[in-house]
């Protein structure tokens, strides 16, 4: 149902975050790799070791094939699925950040013909020349990346914007710098995965293959070091109140924190041991640091985003796609205090009156009860975008479910089960931090309340079922 999508198998937000936390990992590659490569090459050129280029024509190839190839279709991906989970979230950052979004598209521009270029111009033009290629790329990257930081931090906190509804506060928020830094000195971490990856598949007996190794151990071993003590002293002290409320909720899933500090812990002692024996490292290694960090960035991103709950853009769009806040400077206006009032349905495109509510039992348990399916179109509405609500999303793998905490589970979890509990349950759900009440009118709780019994019991039956084979 526009303006949203459940997802198939696996729930909508989950393919964005397959597809980003991919995008992040080779998107800080390439720009640490810029900045790895602009420091060997000055190098190379300084001191006259034309051995160097050896790697830097082995990374810069490395870098046009899987980077700005595979890396910039999930860059796609991630317009793609955001648009797809939710468009009115995405709508909202656009309508802000259009022109933000054009310059970091020439800077891309940039980038992608900069690699080109630097890759195909080895050994034809002067070697001062193709060193300031590699300036114009790392600069180039970092442009990107500083751009597209000004955006995502805008949704966790969107600071003086609120009030003044101008773009530029939004995009220098208070969360923009601490952003910057920690993003810039991690990426240096990923780098080094990289740059093993590439130093290894130099003959073994390559002369500079353990200097470089060492170079990229030791670079590595700093980001780490450094984009840890910039979450402590910055980036964290920066967090809105709300966020902290958060962060050590049930909103964010186990076992979360245990895989970042395991990501880290693995790529620190990874790091350390490329830096202190660099003639002992294989190419797997590098692949197995690089799966352990696309682990953890998918832990940390996806933290950094349910940080915000239950907004898409804190205090302004929530998750399910209502704005709940008046911004006067840009003439937008609640539409949470409106639609309590009318009630949901038949009040906002694309959400159906009852009387237009279809009922189709394959996808309310078999109820051809119209309160039911009436229900089901609330609760896409009002909870889809935290939740899977039916068993569209619920996959199943080995025993294990790979569901987006299912509000079935959760119910049951708190032994709510019939019409009249869920009910009242619905009531209080704002008392969390990461939900916000919910809108419409008692006879639409109720039937909401509806469809989630059905859903609740559906489930349990089939447990049951599953049981007593
Ligand atoms: C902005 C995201 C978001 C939306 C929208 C949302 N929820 Fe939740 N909800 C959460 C999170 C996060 C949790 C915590 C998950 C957990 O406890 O494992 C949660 C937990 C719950 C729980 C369990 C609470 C408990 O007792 O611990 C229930 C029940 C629930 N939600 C129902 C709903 C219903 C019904 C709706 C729609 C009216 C809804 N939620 C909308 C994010 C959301």
């Amino acid at each position: 149902m526009y303006p949203f999508w459940e997802g198939v198998l696996i729930h909508s937000t989950l393919y964005v975050a397959i597809t980003s936390a991919f995008h992040v990992l080779v998107s800080h590659l390439t720009v640490a790799a810029a900045w790895f490569n602009l420091y060997i090459e000055r190098r190379a050129v300084r001191e006259n070791r034309e051995e160097l280029y050896q790697y830097l024509k082995r990374s810069a190839l490395g870098l046009l094939v899987f980077a700005y190839v595979f890396g910039a279709l999930a860059g796609v991906g991630i317009w793609q699925t955001t648009t797809a989970a939710n468009p009115r979230g995405i709508s909202a950052l656009i309508h802000n950040f259009v022109f933000f979004w054009g310059a970091e598209w020439y800077m891309f521009l940039i980038d992608v013909v900069g690699i080109m270029a630097y890759y195909y111009t080895f050994g034809r033009v002067s070697k001062q020349t193709h060193l300031r290629l590699a300036w114009i790329l790392a600069l180039g990257s970092t442009g990107t990346l500083s751009i597209i930081v000004g955006i995502l931090s805008f949704k966790l906190t969107p600071g003086l914007w609120l009030q003044t509804g101008n773009t530029l506060h939004g995009f220098f928020n208070p969360t923009f710098w601490p952003q910057i830094a920690l993003r810039f000195y991690f990426m240096f971490a990923i780098m080094a995965a990289w740059a093993l990856f590439v130093a290894t598949s130099l003959p073994k007996g390559f002369f500079e293959r353990e200097k470089i190794i060492r170079y990229a151990g030791g670079i590595g071993l700093l980001g780490l070091i450094g984009g840890v003590l910039v979450w402590l002293t910055m980036y964290e002290p920066a967090l809105p109140e709300h966020a902290r409320a958060i962060l050590p909720s049930r909103a964010i899933p186990q076992p979360t924190f245990p895989i970042i500090y395991f990501g880290l812990a693995a790529t620190f002692a990874g790091l350390l041991f490329a830096f202190i024996a660099p003639n002992r490292q294989r190419r797997v290694f590098a692949l197995a640091a690089m799966a352990v960090m696309y682990g953890a960035i998918f832990g940390a991103e996806r933290t950094r985003e349910v940080l915000r709950k239950p907004d898409v853009i804190a205090g302004y769009i929530s998750s399910n796609q209502l704005l709940f806040n008046d911004v006067p400077a840009r003439g937008v206006q609640s539409e949470e205090n409106r639609l309590s009032q009318t009630g949901m349905l038949g009040h906002l495109p694309f959400v159906p009156d009852v009387d237009q509510v279809a009922v189709d039992p394959s996808v309310t348990f078999g109820n051809v009860d119209q309160t039911v399916a009436v229900g089901r179109v609330l609760v896409i509405q009002q909870c889809g975008s935290c939740h899977s609500i039916s068993p569209q999303t619920e996959l199943n793998i080995l025993g294990v479910a790979l569901d987006l905490r299912s509000q079935a589970k959760l119910l049951r979890m708190r032994n709510l089960s019939t019409v009249d509990e869920i009910d009242a349950y619905l009531g209080a759900i704002h008392g969390f931090p990461y939900m916000h009440p919910f809108i419409g009118t008692p006879q639409e709780r109720r039937a909401l309340a509806e469809y989630l019994a059905a859903f609740v019991n559906n489930g349990a039956a089939t447990s049951v079922a599953q049981a007593g084979r």
